[in-house]
């Protein structure tokens, strides 16, 4: 039985492009079985981002958010897959690279001594609705 491929959005934020682990989280994604289908290098505006992170606005991280996600480079890339919305969630382990499972990207990547927990490494989109409006936002 196959089920259908689906498209996310994937975002190596700022301290993953800082840090050099772009080709490390490309490598989990193909290892993955995944296919990138395209990729493209931001350096996102207040307007994009505002509007990537609406559901966010008002929450109490909201601001510093904004603010990490301007203070460098973002690789976006657009992954194709069966199941591949869930399954790059599943790839990349719980918001809080602290206590994000080990095999996971923020669990074996992330690093906790002095950082917040907007410093995760990764963006994936979390249901078919929000990928076909991230990828717009991204790629459109
Ligand atoms: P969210 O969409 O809840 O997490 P995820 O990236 O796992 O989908 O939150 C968006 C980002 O906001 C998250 O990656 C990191 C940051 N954030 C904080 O800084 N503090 C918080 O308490 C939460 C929930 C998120
Ligand atoms: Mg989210």
């Amino acid at each position: 039985m196959t089920t259908p491929v689906e498209e996310t959005l994937v975002l190596v934020k700022p301290d993953g492009v800082a840090r050099n682990l772009t080709g490390e989280i490309l490598r989990r994604i193909e290892a993955k079985g995944y296919q990138l289908v395209d990729i493209r290098l931001v350096e996102a505006d207040l307007e994009l981002l505002s509007q990537h992170y609406a559901e966010h606005q008002g929450k109490p991280f909201y601001e510093p958010l904004i603010e990490f996600m301007q203070s460098g480079p973002i690789v976006a890339i657009r992954v194709a897959g069966e199941r591949v919305i869930e399954g790059f969630r599943s790839l990349a382990g719980t918001t809080d690279p602290t206590t994000a499972a080990p095999g996971t990207i923020r669990g074996d990547l992330g690093r906790d001594w002095g950082l917040k927990v907007q410093q995760n490494l990764v963006h994936g989109s979390d249901s078919p609705e929000s990928a076909a409006r991230e990828l717009a936002l991204w790629f459109g």
